[in-house]
């Protein structure tokens, strides 16, 4: 069975690597996701494992469609009997990039149509549409002539952690967060600092990583429970070996620093959320005079460091160069790993207070670009 998953446009190879690693399978990346071949089980293992991923999607149908008449062309053909039950309600929600005479909602009542007809020709049934609360959704994207259909088995973006239930309101996607620590190279064997923590996000997912905990098994209402392709036992085993293969929180070399004690209760909550209380150093200090509140040196720094005049930054230059610097002093021989909006500036000041800019890559929060800057000592 053909699977693509979804994530952040820019860490595409990121996610490709950690499905790559979970199913031991090749991996092609697109514009904000990629494809590869799985079976149920496999597709499972990602909803509880992968921590780079969004959703997981099975593929029901690809080609090019440069009008509605061919999207419902393609939407029809493959046989959905084996995917829907008979009583099940389905949405669909769609995509559109590119220059068109159409719009996404064209798109998705056509897909919804073509859905609705062969699945009446083949059964005599006519599904019922529930466009709020779906058994079943699908996702249909238009990319240019490139039209893709694929059947969500996530149900809500596995972005939405367990443990978050305090947010920052500069908190960082968990997403990124843990793509950040693979792109940082960070190994739980080495030690972590984020001087900038907030909420915790960086840390927590650092500890998730380390010891091997999966998140999606904490997730509520995998949209796979209810697909009939996923069997209730496969799930049920799956999810107890991977839970035997846990290990037991314990204390860990990751510490995380923020200046703001609500930031830091926050992130408190979501660390004991997370099950992991006591695994992360979390403690009140100053990323402007690190070497006075970190005793020893780190061998990676991995950070959210703040932006814009919103968070209180009005000499952004003036400001990180004193925490670059003081990031050094603290830590020397430490690389560092950061995810900023202005990455002139920030290479700016790095290489003025004597780091070495060795990476950058740009991608989308959405609708905003943020860059992801590397660097060494
Ligand atoms: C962009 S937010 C980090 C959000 C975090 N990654 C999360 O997901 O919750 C930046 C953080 O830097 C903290 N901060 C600002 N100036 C600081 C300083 N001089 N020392 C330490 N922390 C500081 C703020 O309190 C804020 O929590």
């Amino acid at each position: 069975m053909r699977f693509f998953a979804t994530t952040v446009t820019g860490l595409e190879d990121v996610a490709a690597a950690e499905i790559s690693r979970l199913l031991g399978v090749d991996v092609v990346t697109d514009v904000s996701k990629v494809f590869f071949d799985a079976s149920p089980e496999g597709c499972a293992l990602l909803n509880y494992s992968a921590k780079s991923v969004n959703k997981v999607y099975l593929l029901v149908a690809r080609g090019e469609a440069t009008g509605l008449a061919e999207i419902e062309g393609l939407a029809a053909a493959p046989s959905l009997v084996e995917l829907i039950d008979r009583g099940q309600s389905f949405a669909v929600r769609a995509e559109r990039h590119g220059e068109h005479d159409f719009t996404s909602l064209d798109i998705a009542a056509a897909v919804g149509e073509a859905i609705i007809e062969s699945y009446k020709s083949a059964t005599g049934v006519r599904l019922r549409v529930d466009l709020n609360d779906p058994d079943v959704e699908f996702l249909a994207i238009l990319r240019d002539s490139d039209f893709i259909l694929g059947l969500n088995t996530t149900g809500l973006s596995l972005h939405h952690r367990y443990y978050r239930v305090r947010h920052h309101r500069a908190g960082l996607s968990p997403t990124v967060a843990y793509s950040m620590l693979m792109i940082a190279g960070w190994q739980p064997s080495e030690s972590l600092l984020d001087p900038f923590c907030g909420s915790g996000t960086i840390p927590i997912e650092a500890a998730i990583h380390a010891l091997n905990i999966h998140p999606g098994i904490r997730m509520e209402n995998l949209a796979m429970t209810r697909l009939r392709i996923f069997s209730p036992a496969m799930l049920r085993q799956l999810k107890e070996r991977l839970m035997s293969e846990e290990e037991s929180p314990k204390p860990l070399d990751i510490a995380g620093i923020d200046a703001s004690p609500k930031a830091l209760a926050d992130a408190e909550t979501n660390l004991e959320m997370a099950g992991l209380k006591g695994c992360v150093n979390l403690s009140l200090g100053d990323a402007l005079n690190l070497e006075k509140f970190i005793k020893k040196p780190f061998s990676k720094i991995v950070c959210n460091p703040p932006f814009g005049v919103r968070m209180g930054l009005r000499d952004p230059y003036s400001f990180y160069t004193k925490a670059f610097s003081s990031m050094r002093r603290a830590s020397p021989g430490a690389s560092l790993t950061l995810i900023a909006s202005k990455p002139v500036v920030v290479a700016r000041a790095l290489e003025d207070v004597g780091w070495t800019v060795t990476g950058e890559r740009r991608i989308m929060l959405g609708s905003i670009a943020a860059h992801i800057i590397k660097a060494e000592q």
